[in-house]
């Protein structure tokens, strides 16, 4: 069993104006609020059972906008995240939500094209592993970045200022029910979070790491800029759900 999980909290702080009164994940990307990507994604994807971590700001918000999910065809789940501590320590309040089942997590403001189903199906032949998903960018120091040889990872560096490769770490994370554990063990960086990159060196050491090298276009969402392009890449081309 899979169970889909929407992180959307943060502290928006890179949007300037356009998130005094209201929420990053909330701002619209093509013709839909920007929460609605992830959760189509994982709709189209086949999964049911979905939480959205979000601050206490702002939930009230998703609760009106997605309700109990039925319009979407979807269980909705919600879990107030009350500082934003991290990707790893939103995800942690996964860990009831979860139990027994792995987790495949979106981060809220990555817009991409392809289908997630593809990444699944991969991930699923190894089911105790923890699978990522890679895409070469022109500018890796912003992200997470994967050092590869073929078809293994070797490293992979949050926001490194002499990446090693071209390689970002997507915000589409599959993990096995021991993630939870895992996320007990991390100390914040030193940016004062828990770190998802964290979390992915653990399995990268234990030889639990599979990727999948996205198709199509990818792009988080989280700065003016990145807003505008994925504004721009969504109406060139409708992602596939
Ligand atoms: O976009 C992909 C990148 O996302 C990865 O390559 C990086 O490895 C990963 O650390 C992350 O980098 P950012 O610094 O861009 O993450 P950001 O702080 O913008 O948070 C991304 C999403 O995670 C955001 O949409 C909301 C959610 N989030 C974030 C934090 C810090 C939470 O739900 N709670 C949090 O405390």
């Amino acid at each position: 069993m899979i169970r889909g999980v929407i992180l959307a909290g943060g502290k928006g702080t890179r949007m300037g104006e356009l998130t005094k009164v209201t929420n990053k994940h909330l701002l619209p990307v093509g013709p839909y609020p920007m929460v609605y990507h992830p959760l189509k994604k994982l709709t189209g994807a086949g999964l049911t059972d979905i939480l959205l971590v979000s601050g206490t700001e702002h939930m009230g918000d998703f609760v009106e906008l997605l309700g109990s999910g039925k319009d979407h065809g979807c269980r909705l789940t919600y879990r107030v995240q009350d500082e934003a501590g991290g990707i790893a320590q939103a995800l942690g309040l996964a860990e009831l939500f979860c139990t027994g089942s792995r987790a495949c997590v979106l981060l809220g403001d990555n817009i991409f094209q392809a289908p997630l189903k593809p990444m699944l199906d991969a991930a699923n032949a190894r089911p105790d592993w923890a699978w990522i998903g890679l895409k070469e960018v022109h500018d890796p120091g912003r992200y997470g970045v994967a050092e590869l040889s073929g078809e293994r990872v070797l490293s992979i560096e949050e926001k490194p200022a002499n990446p090693k490769s071209n390689f970002a770490v997507v915000g589409i994370y599959i993990y096995p029910p021991d993630v939870f554990e895992v996320i007990r063990t991390l100390k914040p960086s030193k940016r004062g979070e828990l770190e998802i990159t964290d979390v992915n060196n653990f399995y990268l050491k234990a030889g639990r790491m599979g990727y999948s090298a996205l198709d199509g276009y990818w792009t988080d969402a989280g700065t003016l800029d990145s807003l505008d392009v994925a504004n721009e890449l969504v109406r060139k081309q409708t992602p596939t759900w």
